[in-house]
């Protein structure tokens, strides 16, 4: 456990500030819900921070306050965000431009919207190749622009009057990158931001730029961003939270429900077929094979760890997994996944599983970057630093403390996250063994 049982927890008091990178489908979406909940205008579906309850003691107990009267977490009225782009549509043009929300409610919530505008991002397009913009920042080398966002952060902090932050990646997807030497450490990482070094990617620059000014980190993309030791031992000597990749929505979320089932009741797999079409900004930046390949290596693992092949492998050796993106732009944020699962039963016999979820993308990923906002800055508070595994829940590709394999399975997820905010608490965990009948 990453702290003391019943740990003392600063209180959420004042503003939290939340800094987005990316101020597109997802970010505006995020937003304009909170406003909207806010004004009385619609219910925090989907928050586990705001709809979910924890059983607490033995079941005759009856204890089962919802999550945020257990725990203290910042309000909704005391969030406050801010963001990098590289359009510089505000808020209420660029939620209008995602076109996830109806334009009538986004009308309503005009105000607050358009209040928020982007500040000039980092970025390069050899790492997202099919967007290019104009809001975006000059400067000498990689360094001076991480220094640039530093000095950004500390003036939203202040004129926003803030007494915490968190930044959160909601930005484009980047070509896949592998670890490179230069990541070793913090000396050899700054001395490749200063020569422009490429295998430093923009969205490692903001990592950077949120540690160096003492706030946690959070990656929605599968990009490897935080995920290497130089800004690891960075989180780790500031004593910051950090947790990733890719938030879990649509396709993945369906797969991390459905094949724990399979799995339990000792199903076997033949193959797993994915294939989906998306209209939005994400789908075209994934059309590019380069940003797709990260995707794809986010997407794929998960039924590796569930399935474990190779403690059964005659339910699981060798199945056939294949996943498609394909960006068809009538479609716009309304993403069709179709999955075609080919399981075997008693004695060999062959059954299909055919899935089409008429999904909305970024309406499963804002309540997700609600919670990640309130959760890191709780672990903040409670002086939980480093990788934040009982954040998994949200993430396809989850970080893991190295050395680890990454869980999953989102009920083991779910458990994990409960029995973390009953530890902090001071509370038992609860294994559900019933070795009596009240446990
Ligand atoms: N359910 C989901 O929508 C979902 C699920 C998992 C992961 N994600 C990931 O979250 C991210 C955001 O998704 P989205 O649907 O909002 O995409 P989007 O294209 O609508 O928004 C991304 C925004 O990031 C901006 N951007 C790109 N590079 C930037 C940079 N270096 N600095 C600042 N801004 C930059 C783009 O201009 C764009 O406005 C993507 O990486 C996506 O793969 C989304």
């Amino acid at each position: 456990m990453p702290v003391k049982k019943g740990a003392e927890i600063a209180p959420a008091k004042g503003k939290l500030g939340v800094l987005l990178v990316g101020l597109g489908a997802v970010s505006t979406t995020f937003i304009a819900g909170v406003e909207a909940i806010k004004e009385g205008l619609a219910e925090p579906i989907g928050s586990l921070t705001q709809m979910g309850t924890i059983r607490l003691g033995k079941r005759t107990d009856n204890r089962v306050p919802k999550i945020k009267d257990l725990v203290p977490l910042a309000k909704l009225t005391d969030l406050v965000f801010g963001a990098w782009d590289i359009f510089p549509d505000s808020a209420y043009d660029a939620a209008l431009h995602a076109g996830v929300l109806e334009k009538d409610l986004v009308e309503k919530l005009k105000k607050p919207l358009q209040k928020i505008k982007p500040m000039k991002a980092v970025f390069d397009q050899s790492y997202v190749k099919r967007l290019s913009g104009t809001n975006v920042k000059t400067g000498k080398n990689k360094l001076e622009m991480a220094n640039q966002l530093i000095a950004e952060i500390a003036e939203f902090k202040k004129k926003n009057k803030c007494d915490r932050l968190v930044m959160i990646w909601a930005a484009s997807t980047e070509v896949f990158m592998k670890q490179h030497a230069v990541h070793r450490n913090l000396d050899t990482f700054e001395k490749a931001m200063r020569e422009n070094h490429k295998a430093i990617a923009p969205s490692m620059v903001y990592a950077y730029a949120a540690l160096k000014s003492g706030i946690p980190f959070a990656n929605g993309a599968p990009n490897l961003t935080v995920e290497i030791p130089a800004l690891m031992d960075l989180a780790n000597k500031k004593g910051l939270a950090v947790c990733g990749k890719d938030f879990k929505t649509g396709q993945t979320l369906m797969k991390t429900i459905l094949a724990p089932g399979l799995k339990s009741r000792m199903l076997g797999l033949h193959g797993w077929y994915s294939t989906n079409i998306l209209g939005n900004r994400d789908g075209e930046v994934l059309d590019d094979p380069d940003s797709f390949k990260t995707k794809e290596e986010s997407k794929l693992s998960v039924l590796e760890y569930i399935l474990q092949p190779e403690v059964y492998p005659q339910l699981y050796k060798d199945f056939s997994h294949v996943v498609r993106i394909n960006y068809y732009p009538p479609r716009g944020d309304n993403k069709e996944g179709w999955d075609n699962i080919d399981i075997f039963g008693w004695l060999g016999y062959k059954m299909q599983l055919k899935i089409d979820f008429l999904c909305r993308d970024s309406i499963l990923a804002a309540p997700i970057v609600l919670d990640l906002a309130l959760f890191l800055a709780l672990a903040q508070r409670t002086g939980m630093k480093g990788v934040q595994e009982w954040l998994s829940f949200y993430f396809k590709s989850p970080m893991t403390a190295p050395g680890l394999y990454p869980e999953h399975d989102v009920f083991i997820q779910l458990m994990k996250l409960k029995n973390t905010l009953r530890h902090l608490r001071g509370e038992d965990l609860i294994t559900h063994l019933g070795l009596e009948y009240y446990d």
